[in-house]
């Protein structure tokens, strides 16, 4: 795996995708209280959340008379209209972005901007129960070509739950972001309320940016963000990469989108010894997942 990811500062980056130096410069990178930042750990609903918070904005965009405050034409990827803070895909220059700037990072929280928590910078944190998204993980390896692909689910878990995999270990994302909520402008959400009541989370991120749109638009909103839908939505879909720039062997980001496939793919066995490790490392920490 090492030629895959190199370490830097905890956190396992996939190999020529970012330097220690940028790195080391978003430390300073200068943030602004209208940012919103869209953080999660890896296959925890990133591009589905990205959908929604670019709506929600869009819909802003489209009350206020075109362009003016707006980040990008609403022709725009979702890429382009909401990139990652550390790959910059795009080669874009975040700091002439007009505001709102929105961002997307799987950054763990010592890796973010100091300033974040001395701004009213807003930030959306997703989790998704580390089951699942070891499972989307697991699939992805196969179709990623920035990561080794996994051999089997089981050599895969001993490297998840050990934190050997890209992004490092769930449990210290989840913990470093989780712990200082308090003094962050902070929504967590998880991947699970988002699958069972769609309407309301999509509402709670309204609510938390400070929008206010009518039913009929919120129901455009969730239309538009159905797993159905995004699959379809050349602008969310992320088919519009490079051939062969992430992806390979036609493989799409929008799979399965459910809760619970880990019961197709572990053993009672396996998963066991995950709950075991998962009681361990979360027996402080006040978080519920839906399981299945
Ligand atoms: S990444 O590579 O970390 O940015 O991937 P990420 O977007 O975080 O996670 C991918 C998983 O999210 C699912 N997904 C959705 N589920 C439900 N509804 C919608 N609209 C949706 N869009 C993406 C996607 O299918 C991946 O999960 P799995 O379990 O593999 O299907």
């Amino acid at each position: 795996s090492e030629t895959y990811m190199f370490q830097y500062k905890g956190y396992n980056f996939p190999k020529d995708t970012v330097t220690p130096e940028y790195i080391d410069s978003l430390e300073d990178f200068e943030i602004r209280d209208s940012d919103v930042f869209l953080v999660t750990y890896l296959k925890s609903g990133t591009v589905w959340t990205q959908q929604i918070i670019i709506l929600i904005h869009e819909e802003e965009g489209s009350n206020a008379a075109e362009s003016e405050g707006s980040n990008a034409a609403e022709s725009d990827t979702n890429l382009k209209r909401m990139p990652w803070l550390e790959y910059n895909l795009e080669g874009q220059d975040y700091n002439m972005r007009p505001s709102p700037r929105l961002f997307t990072s799987h950054l763990t929280y010592n890796l973010m901007p100091k300033m974040l928590k001395e701004k009213k910078t807003k930030v959306i944190y997703v989790a998704r129960n580390p089951k699942d998204a070891m499972v989307s993980l697991f699939h992805f390896s196969k179709i990623c070509t920035y990561m080794e692909t996994a051999k089997n689910i089981g050599d895969l878990m001993e490297k998840y739950l050990s934190g050997q995999v890209v992004a490092g270990s769930w449990f210290d994302h989840v913990r470093g972001w989780y712990t200082h909520r308090e003094q962050l402008n902070f929504l967590f959400l998880t991947y699970e309320e988002m699958i069972q009541d769609l309407r309301g989370a999509v509402l709670k991120m309204c609510h938390f940016l400070g929008k206010r749109l009518q039913d009929s638009t919120i129901d455009r909103i969730v239309e538009k963000a159905t797993f159905k839908n995004m699959k379809n939505d050349p602008k969310a879909n992320y088919e519009f990469l490079p051939e062969k720039a992430i992806l390979k062997d036609n493989g799409k980001f929008l799979r399965k989108g459910t809760v619970g496939d880990w019961k197709n793919t572990l053993t009672v066995a396996q998963s066991e010894h995950f709950d075991e490790v998962y009681r361990q490392r979360m027996k402080d920490l006040p978080l519920k997942f839906v399981w299945d």
